[in-house]
């Protein structure tokens, strides 16, 4: 395709109405047949051709600003027809709760296309690839399915589950247009003090690894360790983040991890080596450092041992923002920043803001000889890798034929099965000589109870609809109530009190209360904490409620909390983690439609002050250990 005709099909996507789109057409029509244009098509646009011959036919034509343009990926908000067209920019995100004004898909897509008509305006018209954290389904879109975070998905131990979230997953990013998202999370996290625990699967590495099966959902399956995108049903993922994010002093977020190096690959890296066989497109560092160097600039790890021993050959990317805070360098500034994380092996730079201090910083180091042309080329064939092998050149804007896959009930009910099997049931008494749960759907009196009982936002926690998420109707969902009164028998009264004190709770003369309590949302940093306690709302929402009628409690929560001192008050104890908008799937199990399969994916411990501790530690003495989860029995499981 030759330049003309992709500028007037960049055009096209930038018109406003249709009959301005028919001129357009018509005078492309009538400039073709009286110039008789020769369509050549140069071997990188041919499809046909293997997809290395293609990088390198493409990379030989290449100027330096086109291929410091391809390695820089910037924020949709600073993003525009004429800065893609102008930069050459390789790639533009949606930060957390970054969206279009409207979340129709219609808004989404448009909002890709126009983008990506800017890149296919330039010289070469590389496709921009548009990336966001899609990562407990398409979480910052209205309307979309949201699943349980990772903690919970953890503790179903399903790979073929994750699977089918995963590819539930990308038809929901595929329904607004977007090819990439940086999930999934594969961190270990070894300190539930951290406050992206929740994005963790699991304290124990072996877990991890088996849930990085969700690549083959997101992305399809292909050859192993080549970068694969199978069609336009999937997505290119991004395993993140590299390496040792979760083992941080104390959890603190983004700190510093300190490790020998056998331990640091036998936690931390190994799930990298799964990620990398399943054909894992892209790779994100962390902010955290190793030792007391930042990721951001280790050559050790990322060259040596991620690029040359393990063999990947997709991009490394960094955070956001995450060369601006290479802070350790002597007198660190901006230009070393970039010149250590570069040389370091980092292939994209999510800039995301001042993308052209950035451009000219790079420029400026290639030219003067600090960064070879050789990396420069390592990064850009790496990044052209990943767009030619996941089809971006024939398909570059949205399939609208997608649309109705966002928020679709088939997906809901994955992610009902997910929650399902996310549950673990760590307290079951007996009253009246029977196992309190299951509860029973033709009781006279239910009171359902608690902060987080009728709330979508608290149940879906962090990084949904915004960043840090929030309560609320945020979305469309079916809160833990909802779920309660579509499943008792219409003779049942269900009796709702966010916080009710011990006398209302005692009037209900309920035939048994379910209380749904646990944290606020967070994301990052916000959400480290180091006593870990129930907010004190619901403590007091447990003793009054529990204290008067038989009770069954569901922590809605990013991790384990201190619940010691109060399970003798439950005659039940459910941990729900951060379940999503499917709130049925926790009554489908506590009115025994299905069983508890769950098992902790993470150790409960019995105080903050015994952490970090884990499963295999000399110390260990938990509340409940690592893999503990009990059934209701003889029901399906
Ligand atoms: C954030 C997170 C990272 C996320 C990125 C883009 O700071 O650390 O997980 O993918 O920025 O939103």
């Amino acid at each position: 395709m030759d330049v003309q005709t992709r500028e007037n099909q960049a055009r096209n996507h930038c018109c406003s109405s249709m009959a301005l789109r028919k001129v357009i057409a018509l005078c492309i029509t009538i400039a073709c047949l009286h110039d008789h244009v020769a369509l050549c098509t140069e071997i990188y646009e041919d499809s046909n051709q293997p997809v290395e011959l293609r990088v390198q036919d493409l990379l030989s034509r290449m100027t330096l600003d086109e291929k410091i343009g391809q390695m820089t990926q910037i924020e949709r908000y600073v993003a525009n027809f004429d800065v893609m067209k102008n930069f050459s920019i390789g790639s533009v995100l949606s930060s957390g709760g970054s969206t279009p004004n409207s979340s129709t898909t219609e808004a989404w897509q448009n909002m890709v296309d126009d983008l990506q008509a800017g890149a296919l305006a330039t010289r070469l018209g590389i496709p921009m690839l548009y990336g966001i954290d899609a990562i407990h389904g398409h979480n910052n879109v209205y309307g979309a399915t949201i699943f349980p975070h990772n903690i919970g998905l953890g503790c179903t131990r399903d790979p073929d589950l994750v699977r089918r979230v995963g590819a539930a997953t990308a038809l929901e990013l595929r329904a607004t247009g977007i090819p990439y998202t940086f999930a999934p999370c594969i961190a270990v996290c070894r300190d539930p003090r951290w406050g992206r625990c929740y994005e963790s699967f699991s304290e124990d590495t072996s877990v991890v690894r088996m849930m990085t099966d969700v690549i083959y959902g997101l992305q399809g399956n292909g050859t192993p360790g080549i970068p694969f995108v199978s069609d336009r049903s999937k997505v290119a993922a991004c395993a993140k983040h590299y390496v040792g994010d979760g083992g941080t002093q104390r959890g603190i977020n983004s700190n510093d991890t300190i490790l020998s190096y056998e331990d640091l690959f036998r936690i931390h890296v190994a799930p990298y080596v799964d990620a990398i066989a399943k054909g894992v497109s892209t790779i994100m560092l962390s902010y955290s450092s190793w030792n007391g160097v930042k990721m951001h600039m280790n050559h050790r790890l990322i060259s040596t041992l991620l690029k040359q021993e393990l063999g990947f050959k997709g991009f490394v990317i960094s955070d956001m923002e995450g060369i601006d805070f290479i802070t350790d360098i002597p007198d660190a500034n901006y230009t070393a920043s970039v010149l250590e994380s570069i040389n370091a092996g980092l292939d994209m730079i999510m800039v995301p803001f001042d993308y052209e201090k950035f451009i000219s910083t790079l420029r400026t180091l290639v030219n003067t000889g600090y960064i070879s042309m050789q990396r420069i080329d390592d990064a850009v064939t790496r990044i052209l890798r990943v767009k030619f092998s996941m089809g971006l050149f024939e398909h570059p804007l949205a399939d609208r034929s997608f649309s109705p896959h966002l928020g679709s009930q088939d997906n809901r009910m994955v992610a009902r099965e997910a929650v399902r099997k996310s549950l673990v049931l760590l307290k079951n008494g007996k009253t009246e000589s029977r196992p309190f749960l299951p509860l029973s759907k033709n009781a006279t009196r239910v009171l359902v109870a608690g902060t987080h009982a009728d709330d979508v936002g608290l149940q879906c926690g962090g990084w949904t609809i915004s960043w840090q998420g929030s309560a609320g109707s945020i979305t469309k969902g079916t809160t833990v109530l909802d779920a309660v009164k579509a499943a008792v028998f219409t003779t049942t009264q269900v009796i709702h009190e966010a916080s009710p004190t011990a006398e209302v709770a005692a009037k209900t003369k309920a035939d048994f209360a379910i209380v749904v309590v646990g944290e606020q949302p967070y994301a990052e940093g916000a959400g480290d904490n180091t006593n870990l306690t129930i907010p004190d709302e619901g403590i007091s929402t447990i003793k009054n409620v529990c204290s008067e009628v038989k009770c069954l409690v569901i922590l809605i929560s990013g991790r384990p909390l201190v619940v010691e001192p109060y399970l003798p008050l439950m005659e039940a104890f459910v941990a729900a983690w951060l379940p999503g908008t499917e709130g049925n799937g926790v009554t489908d199990v506590i009115f025994g439609d299905y069983d508890f399969v769950g098992s902790l994916s993470r150790t409960w411990f019995k105080s903050a002050d015994q952490l970090p501790m884990n499963f295999g530690d000399p110390i260990y003495d938990p509340l409940f250990r690592f893999a503990f989860g009990l059934g209701m029995g003889k029901l399906p499981r």
